[in-house]
Protein backbone atom coordinates (compact mmCIF):
# COMPACT_ATOMS: atom_id res chain seq x y z
CA UNK A 1 0.00 0.00 0.00
CA UNK A 2 1.11 3.69 -0.93
CA UNK A 3 2.49 5.53 2.01
CA UNK A 4 0.59 8.92 3.04
CA UNK A 5 3.11 11.43 2.03
CA UNK A 6 3.28 14.15 4.69
CA UNK A 7 4.61 17.73 4.20
CA UNK A 8 5.95 19.08 7.39
CA UNK A 9 5.28 23.16 6.97
CA UNK A 10 7.82 24.80 10.12
CA UNK A 11 10.65 22.99 11.19
CA UNK A 12 11.20 24.31 14.51
CA UNK A 13 10.87 23.35 17.98
CA UNK A 14 7.22 21.05 17.27
CA UNK A 15 7.29 20.61 14.02
CA UNK A 16 11.22 18.29 14.45
CA UNK A 17 9.96 16.93 18.46
CA UNK A 18 6.52 15.95 17.30
CA UNK A 19 5.95 15.09 13.91
CA UNK A 20 9.29 15.05 11.51
CA UNK A 21 10.24 12.83 14.37
CA UNK A 22 6.87 10.73 14.28
CA UNK A 23 5.85 10.55 10.87
CA UNK A 24 9.04 9.59 9.50
CA UNK A 25 8.91 6.54 11.25
CA UNK A 26 5.34 5.40 11.37
CA UNK A 27 4.94 2.21 9.13
CA UNK A 28 2.01 3.96 7.23
CA UNK A 29 3.55 7.64 6.97
CA UNK A 30 6.99 9.02 4.81
CA UNK A 31 7.79 12.99 5.24
CA UNK A 32 7.96 13.54 1.31
CA UNK A 33 8.05 17.28 1.75
CA UNK A 34 9.68 19.98 4.49
CA UNK A 35 9.08 23.84 4.18
CA UNK A 36 10.78 26.51 6.38
CA UNK A 37 11.32 30.06 5.57
CA UNK A 38 14.52 29.72 7.08
CA UNK A 39 16.26 26.57 4.81
CA UNK A 40 18.66 26.06 6.89
CA UNK A 41 16.44 24.35 9.22
CA UNK A 42 14.41 22.34 6.79
CA UNK A 43 17.88 21.02 5.89
CA UNK A 44 19.14 20.61 9.57
CA UNK A 45 15.82 18.65 9.99
CA UNK A 46 16.14 16.93 7.21
CA UNK A 47 19.80 15.95 7.85
CA UNK A 48 18.49 15.04 11.66
CA UNK A 49 16.26 12.64 10.29
CA UNK A 50 17.37 11.01 7.63
CA UNK A 51 15.44 12.50 5.24
CA UNK A 52 17.76 12.44 2.09
CA UNK A 53 14.72 11.96 -0.79
CA UNK A 54 12.67 14.99 1.35
CA UNK A 55 11.43 17.77 -0.82
CA UNK A 56 13.04 21.27 0.79
CA UNK A 57 10.81 24.52 0.24
CA UNK A 58 10.87 27.74 1.61
CA UNK A 59 7.25 28.74 0.06
CA UNK A 60 4.43 26.84 1.20
CA UNK A 61 2.89 27.30 -1.17
CA UNK A 62 4.99 25.45 -3.65
CA UNK A 63 5.08 22.74 -1.58
CA UNK A 64 1.07 22.17 -1.62
CA UNK A 65 1.59 22.47 -5.34
CA UNK A 66 3.77 18.66 -5.09
CA UNK A 67 1.53 15.64 -5.73
CA UNK A 68 3.63 13.75 -3.30
CA UNK A 69 2.43 15.44 -0.44
CA UNK A 70 -0.98 14.22 0.69
CA UNK A 71 -1.41 15.52 4.49
CA UNK A 72 0.45 18.80 5.75
CA UNK A 73 1.21 19.69 8.76
CA UNK A 74 1.46 23.15 9.89
CA UNK A 75 3.81 24.14 12.58
CA UNK A 76 4.55 27.85 12.23
CA UNK A 77 3.70 30.47 14.34
CA UNK A 78 -0.13 31.32 15.92
CA UNK A 79 -0.74 33.85 13.32
CA UNK A 80 -0.21 32.20 9.88
CA UNK A 81 -1.77 28.96 10.83
CA UNK A 82 -5.45 29.89 8.98
CA UNK A 83 -3.90 31.03 6.44
CA UNK A 84 -1.93 28.26 5.04
CA UNK A 85 -3.98 25.22 6.98
CA UNK A 86 -7.16 27.25 4.58
CA UNK A 87 -4.20 27.40 1.20
CA UNK A 88 -3.88 23.69 1.84
CA UNK A 89 -7.07 22.90 2.34
CA UNK A 90 -7.90 24.14 -1.14
CA UNK A 91 -5.17 21.90 -2.91
CA UNK A 92 -6.93 18.64 -1.95
CA UNK A 93 -4.93 17.82 0.98
CA UNK A 94 -5.38 16.92 4.97
CA UNK A 95 -4.51 19.18 7.46
CA UNK A 96 -3.39 18.82 11.16
CA UNK A 97 -2.72 21.91 12.57
CA UNK A 98 -0.74 23.01 15.50
CA UNK A 99 -2.52 24.74 18.70
CA UNK A 100 -4.19 27.07 19.03
CA UNK A 101 -6.07 26.30 16.08
CA UNK A 102 -6.38 29.62 15.48
CA UNK A 103 -6.21 33.15 17.22
CA UNK A 104 -9.33 34.50 15.57
CA UNK A 105 -12.76 32.51 15.75
CA UNK A 106 -13.37 33.84 12.43
CA UNK A 107 -10.33 32.39 11.09
CA UNK A 108 -10.67 28.78 12.63
CA UNK A 109 -14.11 28.88 11.09
CA UNK A 110 -12.50 29.78 7.41
CA UNK A 111 -10.33 26.32 8.06
CA UNK A 112 -13.08 24.36 9.04
CA UNK A 113 -14.98 25.46 5.58
CA UNK A 114 -12.20 25.30 3.31
CA UNK A 115 -11.58 21.55 4.61
CA UNK A 116 -15.06 21.01 4.07
CA UNK A 117 -15.12 22.60 0.80
CA UNK A 118 -12.03 20.43 -0.48
CA UNK A 119 -13.73 16.88 1.11
CA UNK A 120 -10.41 16.47 3.40
CA UNK A 121 -9.74 16.15 6.98
CA UNK A 122 -8.74 19.10 9.45
CA UNK A 123 -7.45 18.39 13.09
CA UNK A 124 -5.49 19.96 15.24
CA UNK A 125 -2.63 18.89 18.07
CA UNK A 126 -4.13 18.71 21.33
CA UNK A 127 -1.60 15.66 21.82
CA UNK A 128 -2.11 16.08 25.85
CA UNK A 129 -6.02 14.31 25.61
CA UNK A 130 -4.05 11.40 24.90
CA UNK A 131 -2.21 11.38 28.37
CA UNK A 132 -3.48 7.91 30.69
CA UNK A 133 -4.61 10.87 32.77
CA UNK A 134 -6.57 12.70 30.78
CA UNK A 135 -8.04 9.60 29.25
CA UNK A 136 -9.11 8.04 32.66
CA UNK A 137 -10.78 11.65 33.78
CA UNK A 138 -12.78 11.55 30.11
CA UNK A 139 -14.04 8.15 30.86
CA UNK A 140 -15.10 8.64 34.32
CA UNK A 141 -16.93 11.99 33.03
CA UNK A 142 -18.36 9.43 30.34
CA UNK A 143 -19.69 7.45 33.13
CA UNK A 144 -21.46 9.85 35.05
CA UNK A 145 -19.01 9.23 38.24
CA UNK A 146 -18.23 12.75 39.25
CA UNK A 147 -22.40 13.94 38.68
CA UNK A 148 -23.29 17.08 37.26
CA UNK A 149 -19.77 18.92 36.39
CA UNK A 150 -20.49 23.02 37.60
CA UNK A 151 -16.97 23.25 38.23
CA UNK A 152 -13.52 23.02 36.40
CA UNK A 153 -10.36 24.71 36.83
CA UNK A 154 -7.84 24.69 33.82
CA UNK A 155 -4.19 24.97 34.97
CA UNK A 156 -1.47 26.29 33.06
CA UNK A 157 0.64 28.08 35.25
CA UNK A 158 4.53 27.82 35.25
CA UNK A 159 6.74 28.74 38.11
CA UNK A 160 9.54 29.51 35.40
CA UNK A 161 9.00 28.21 31.56
CA UNK A 162 9.05 31.51 28.91
CA UNK A 163 9.75 29.99 25.40
CA UNK A 164 12.69 32.31 24.57
CA UNK A 165 12.92 30.37 20.97
CA UNK A 166 11.22 31.07 18.11
CA UNK A 167 8.44 34.31 18.07
CA UNK A 168 6.60 33.49 21.28
CA UNK A 169 7.05 37.23 22.56
CA UNK A 170 5.86 38.97 19.14
CA UNK A 171 2.55 39.54 19.32
CA UNK A 172 1.99 39.84 15.78
CA UNK A 173 3.67 36.37 15.34
CA UNK A 174 1.83 34.75 17.95
CA UNK A 175 -1.05 36.50 18.97
CA UNK A 176 0.03 37.66 22.77
CA UNK A 177 1.48 35.74 25.18
CA UNK A 178 0.92 32.80 27.55
CA UNK A 179 -2.70 32.89 26.90
CA UNK A 180 -2.13 31.19 23.26
CA UNK A 181 0.75 28.95 24.34
CA UNK A 182 0.07 27.15 27.02
CA UNK A 183 -3.98 27.83 27.71
CA UNK A 184 -5.06 26.07 24.81
CA UNK A 185 -3.78 23.35 25.98
CA UNK A 186 -4.98 22.76 29.20
CA UNK A 187 -8.74 24.45 28.33
CA UNK A 188 -9.12 21.94 25.68
CA UNK A 189 -8.25 19.26 28.17
CA UNK A 190 -10.88 20.73 30.49
CA UNK A 191 -13.51 21.11 27.87
CA UNK A 192 -12.96 17.79 26.51
CA UNK A 193 -12.99 16.04 29.59
CA UNK A 194 -16.42 17.77 30.31
CA UNK A 195 -17.33 16.91 27.58
CA UNK A 196 -18.69 20.89 27.74
CA UNK A 197 -17.83 23.07 24.36
CA UNK A 198 -20.91 25.67 24.48
CA UNK A 199 -19.54 29.09 26.71
CA UNK A 200 -21.84 32.21 27.17
CA UNK A 201 -19.45 34.62 28.29
CA UNK A 202 -15.80 35.05 29.73
CA UNK A 203 -13.99 37.78 32.07
CA UNK A 204 -10.51 38.07 31.93
CA UNK A 205 -7.15 40.01 33.23
CA UNK A 206 -3.59 40.03 31.62
CA UNK A 207 -0.73 40.83 33.54
CA UNK A 208 3.09 41.66 32.05
CA UNK A 209 4.72 42.94 35.35
CA UNK A 210 7.10 39.79 35.43
CA UNK A 211 8.64 40.74 31.84
CA UNK A 212 11.76 42.15 33.29
CA UNK A 213 12.59 39.43 35.33
CA UNK A 214 14.45 36.55 33.45
CA UNK A 215 16.40 35.34 36.40
CA UNK A 216 15.76 31.43 36.59
CA UNK A 217 14.17 30.96 33.28
CA UNK A 218 14.66 27.41 31.70
CA UNK A 219 15.18 28.47 28.43
CA UNK A 220 17.33 31.14 29.06
CA UNK A 221 17.03 34.97 29.36
CA UNK A 222 15.29 37.42 27.26
CA UNK A 223 15.56 41.27 26.39
CA UNK A 224 12.95 43.35 28.27
CA UNK A 225 11.97 45.06 25.21
CA UNK A 226 11.77 42.01 23.23
CA UNK A 227 9.34 40.51 25.39
CA UNK A 228 5.46 42.42 24.11
CA UNK A 229 3.17 40.11 25.14
CA UNK A 230 1.19 39.08 28.65
CA UNK A 231 3.47 36.79 31.08
CA UNK A 232 0.24 35.73 33.11
CA UNK A 233 -3.47 35.46 32.31
CA UNK A 234 -6.76 34.58 34.18
CA UNK A 235 -10.45 33.79 32.87
CA UNK A 236 -13.95 33.05 34.06
CA UNK A 237 -15.86 31.30 32.12
CA UNK A 238 -19.47 30.80 32.43
CA UNK A 239 -20.46 28.03 30.24
CA UNK A 240 -24.50 27.80 28.85
CA UNK A 241 -25.46 25.27 31.23
CA UNK A 242 -24.08 27.59 34.46
CA UNK A 243 -20.72 25.79 35.02
CA UNK A 244 -17.72 27.89 35.85
CA UNK A 245 -14.73 27.31 34.28
CA UNK A 246 -11.65 29.27 35.60
CA UNK A 247 -8.39 29.54 33.62
CA UNK A 248 -4.68 29.96 35.50
CA UNK A 249 -1.88 30.56 33.11
CA UNK A 250 1.91 32.10 33.15
CA UNK A 251 4.95 31.35 31.59
CA UNK A 252 6.52 32.58 35.52
CA UNK A 253 4.73 33.59 38.87
CA UNK A 254 6.06 32.96 41.98
CA UNK A 255 4.32 30.04 43.38
CA UNK A 256 6.11 26.88 45.05
CA UNK A 257 4.86 24.36 42.54
CA UNK A 258 3.94 24.92 38.78
CA UNK A 259 0.76 23.35 37.04
CA UNK A 260 0.07 23.12 33.92
CA UNK A 261 -1.38 21.01 31.33
CA UNK A 262 -3.38 19.82 34.03
CA UNK A 263 -7.04 20.05 34.77
CA UNK A 264 -9.18 19.79 37.94
CA UNK A 265 -13.07 19.23 37.63
CA UNK A 266 -15.72 19.01 40.69
CA UNK A 267 -19.35 17.82 40.41
CA UNK A 268 -22.14 16.69 42.19
CA UNK A 269 -20.62 13.56 43.19
CA UNK A 270 -17.05 13.73 43.23
CA UNK A 271 -14.02 15.57 42.23
CA UNK A 272 -10.75 14.70 40.46
CA UNK A 273 -7.12 15.95 40.10
CA UNK A 274 -5.02 15.53 37.30
CA UNK A 275 -1.16 15.30 38.50
CA UNK A 276 -2.35 15.91 42.38
CA UNK A 277 0.46 16.02 44.20
CA UNK A 278 2.90 15.30 41.04
CA UNK A 279 1.49 12.14 39.48
CA UNK A 280 -1.54 10.63 38.24
CA UNK A 281 -5.01 11.14 39.43
CA UNK A 282 -6.59 11.84 42.82
CA UNK A 283 -10.59 11.07 43.20
CA UNK A 284 -12.25 13.64 45.72
CA UNK A 285 -14.93 11.75 47.21
CA UNK A 286 -17.41 11.19 50.25
CA UNK A 287 -17.06 7.28 51.14
CA UNK A 288 -19.07 5.99 54.59
CA UNK A 289 -19.87 9.16 55.13
CA UNK A 290 -16.22 10.54 55.68
CA UNK A 291 -14.29 12.19 52.79
CA UNK A 292 -11.93 9.79 51.23
CA UNK A 293 -9.48 10.32 48.92
CA UNK A 294 -9.10 7.73 45.55
CA UNK A 295 -5.65 7.34 43.80
CA UNK A 296 -6.74 5.01 40.92
CA UNK A 297 -3.65 2.77 39.17
CA UNK A 298 -3.66 3.88 35.92
CA UNK A 299 -1.56 1.31 34.09
CA UNK A 300 -2.48 0.51 31.66
CA UNK A 301 -6.11 3.30 30.71
CA UNK A 302 -7.04 1.79 27.71
CA UNK A 303 -8.92 4.13 25.41
CA UNK A 304 -10.70 3.25 22.38
CA UNK A 305 -8.30 3.15 19.21
CA UNK A 306 -4.96 4.05 21.12
CA UNK A 307 -2.54 1.37 21.82
CA UNK A 308 -1.70 1.92 25.43
CA UNK A 309 2.21 1.65 24.96
CA UNK A 310 2.31 4.82 22.98
CA UNK A 311 3.33 8.31 24.30
CA UNK A 312 0.75 11.08 23.87
CA UNK A 313 2.01 12.59 20.47
CA UNK A 314 2.41 9.08 18.53
CA UNK A 315 -1.13 8.31 19.69
CA UNK A 316 -2.33 11.86 17.91
CA UNK A 317 -0.75 10.49 15.27
CA UNK A 318 -2.04 6.98 15.22
CA UNK A 319 -5.29 8.42 15.75
CA UNK A 320 -4.91 11.14 13.15
CA UNK A 321 -3.37 8.20 10.27
CA UNK A 322 -6.59 6.30 10.84
CA UNK A 323 -9.09 8.80 10.71
CA UNK A 324 -7.43 9.54 7.15
CA UNK A 325 -6.93 6.33 6.08
CA UNK A 326 -10.41 4.73 7.29
CA UNK A 327 -12.39 7.53 6.05
CA UNK A 328 -13.56 8.55 9.73
CA UNK A 329 -13.77 11.61 12.02
CA UNK A 330 -10.80 13.35 13.69
CA UNK A 331 -10.42 12.38 17.27
CA UNK A 332 -9.37 16.54 17.94
CA UNK A 333 -12.64 17.83 16.37
CA UNK A 334 -12.12 20.91 15.05
CA UNK A 335 -15.21 22.77 16.00
CA UNK A 336 -14.38 21.82 19.85
CA UNK A 337 -10.15 23.51 18.82
CA UNK A 338 -12.58 26.58 16.95
CA UNK A 339 -14.66 26.58 21.27
CA UNK A 340 -10.66 26.95 22.35
CA UNK A 341 -10.26 29.59 20.36
CA UNK A 342 -13.43 31.48 20.64
CA UNK A 343 -13.29 31.40 24.67
CA UNK A 344 -9.39 33.37 24.37
CA UNK A 345 -10.31 35.45 21.77
CA UNK A 346 -12.96 36.43 24.41
CA UNK A 347 -10.75 36.33 27.28
CA UNK A 348 -8.62 38.91 25.29
CA UNK A 349 -10.79 41.42 24.70
CA UNK A 350 -12.12 41.15 27.69
CA UNK A 351 -8.82 42.40 28.85
CA UNK A 352 -8.31 45.05 26.85
CA UNK A 353 -11.99 46.70 27.21
CA UNK A 354 -12.45 45.43 31.22
CA UNK A 355 -15.59 44.20 30.62
CA UNK A 356 -17.71 41.07 30.40
CA UNK A 357 -17.65 39.14 26.77
CA UNK A 358 -20.42 37.36 25.92
CA UNK A 359 -20.70 34.44 22.48
CA UNK A 360 -23.46 34.40 20.45
N1 LIG B 1 1.34 20.78 20.57
C1 LIG B 1 2.27 21.28 21.36
O1 LIG B 1 2.49 20.83 22.48
C2 LIG B 1 3.08 22.44 20.88
C3 LIG B 1 4.33 22.70 21.47
C4 LIG B 1 5.09 23.77 20.97
C5 LIG B 1 4.58 24.58 19.97
N2 LIG B 1 3.35 24.33 19.44
C6 LIG B 1 2.80 25.20 18.39
O2 LIG B 1 3.55 24.98 17.21
C7 LIG B 1 3.74 26.19 16.50
C8 LIG B 1 5.25 26.41 16.30
O3 LIG B 1 5.86 26.51 17.56
P1 LIG B 1 7.44 26.18 17.72
O4 LIG B 1 7.72 26.18 19.18
O5 LIG B 1 7.76 24.98 16.92
O6 LIG B 1 8.07 27.49 17.09
P2 LIG B 1 9.46 27.62 16.33
O7 LIG B 1 9.74 29.06 16.25
O8 LIG B 1 10.48 26.73 16.98
O9 LIG B 1 9.17 27.02 14.88
C9 LIG B 1 8.38 27.69 13.93
C10 LIG B 1 9.07 27.54 12.58
O10 LIG B 1 8.21 28.08 11.57
C11 LIG B 1 9.04 28.72 10.61
N3 LIG B 1 8.22 29.65 9.83
C12 LIG B 1 7.78 30.87 10.19
N4 LIG B 1 7.02 31.40 9.21
C13 LIG B 1 6.96 30.47 8.23
C14 LIG B 1 6.33 30.43 6.95
N5 LIG B 1 5.59 31.45 6.50
N6 LIG B 1 6.51 29.32 6.19
C15 LIG B 1 7.27 28.29 6.62
N7 LIG B 1 7.89 28.28 7.82
C16 LIG B 1 7.73 29.36 8.62
C17 LIG B 1 10.14 29.38 11.44
O11 LIG B 1 11.27 29.69 10.67
C18 LIG B 1 10.39 28.29 12.48
O12 LIG B 1 11.42 27.41 12.09
C19 LIG B 1 3.07 27.28 17.33
O13 LIG B 1 1.79 27.50 16.84
C20 LIG B 1 2.98 26.67 18.72
O14 LIG B 1 1.87 27.15 19.47
C21 LIG B 1 2.61 23.28 19.86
Amino acid sequence: MKKLGFGIIGCGWIGTLKHIRIYSRMAETEVVALCDIDRSKAEAAARQAGLTDARLYVDYREMLQDPKVDVVVVAVPNALHADIAVAASAAGKHVLCEKPMATRATDARRMIDAAKTAGKKLTVGFQWRWRPEAMYIRQLCERGELGDIYFAKAHGLRRRGVPTWGSYMDPDKNGGGILWDGAPHSLDLTLWAMDNHKPKSVYANVHDLMRDKPEGNPWGIWRTEDFRVEDSGFALVTMENGATVSIEAAWLINIAEGQDMKTTLCGTKAGVDMFADNGGVRLNLIHDGKPAILRPDLSPVVFPGIPPELDPMQQEARLWVDCILHDAPPAVDPEQALVVTQILEGAYESARTGGLVTFR
